[in-house]
């Protein structure tokens, strides 16, 4: 895999012509497309098939979380519209992310197409310490339960799980050089933070340990985004490289 197919681009836009344009720009300097709650919800389905005309690999931000076979079901329908990556929230327990898994698993088998890496949500970014505890009742710190779920995924046949910059380092210690650890929160030194509170840039990044990056505006809002990508891929082989 080479470097850039390691950067993950979040299309937060409505429509997708918005999204068209920024595939069309940067399919050839990035490795994947995000399709999150906005665009699928605005556009449908077909959104992930208009993408992958032009060549783009998509991973299918839905955060899928209900009973364990309505969960397996969803799975198999997102490996049939051939999706590189989905994720589901590790709170929905090991048995939904076994059936996730397995029903992925066999529907690849049935179509012969790829099967998309499965994985897994752990406790979103914006709950912090306080929340854990007293809103959703679960003790220890935020960084404890993150490395408890992320166990969990990887027990339960998950490829890895979407992690703060925070939690790399502790994510990979627990879970080996082979699970997949995917991080938002990244932001190039030349960047503005916007609304993201932990940032860590691409070099630190990769050197911590994670496997993808999702970067949005710092590419999708930049004057020039090409520029912007090729920036933060050589940002990424700069924190490989030392
Ligand atoms: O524009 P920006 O680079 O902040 O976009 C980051 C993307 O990663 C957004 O799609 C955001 O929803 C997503 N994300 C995040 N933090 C998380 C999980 C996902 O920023 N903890």
């Amino acid at each position: 895999m080479s470097v850039k197919d390691r950067l993950i681009i979040a299309l937060d836009v409505d429509t997708v012509t918005e999204a068209e344009k920024l595939v069309a720009m940067l399919q050839d300097h990035v490795g994947v497309f995000k399709i999150g709650m906005q665009l699928f919800n605005s556009e449908g389905p077909d959104v992930v098939k208009r993408i992958h005309s032009l060549g783009g690999r998509v991973f299918l931000d839905l955060k899928l979380h209900d009973i364990p076979n309505t969960v397996g079901k969803a799975g198999a329908v997102l490996t049939r519209m051939k999706v590189f990556m989905y994720n589901v929230h590790t709170a929905g327990g090991s048995e939904m992310m076994q059936k996730a898994v397995e029903f992925t698993a066999a529907e690849s088998a049935k179509s012969g197409e790829p099967k998309p890496l499965v994985i897994g949500v752990t406790v979103l970014t914006s709950i912090n310490q306080k929340i854990l505890n007293d809103e959703m009742g679960v003790s220890g710190t935020v960084a404890d339960q993150v490395v408890r779920w992320a166990r969990l995924a990887q027990s339960s046949g998950l490829n890895g799980v979407v992690a703060s910059p925070k939690e790399i380092s502790a994510i990979r210690a627990a879970c080996g050089p082979d699970f997949v650890i995917i991080t938002p929160g990244v932001r190039p030194a030349w960047a503005a933070v916007n609304d993201q509170k932990r940032v860590m840039t691409p070099a630190e990044a990769v050197k911590a340990g994670a496997s993808y990056l999702v970067v949005g505006r710092p590419i999708t809002g930049a004057a020039d985004p090409v520029e912007a990508a090729k920036r933060i891929v050589d940002e990424m082989e700069e924190g490989l490289n030392c």
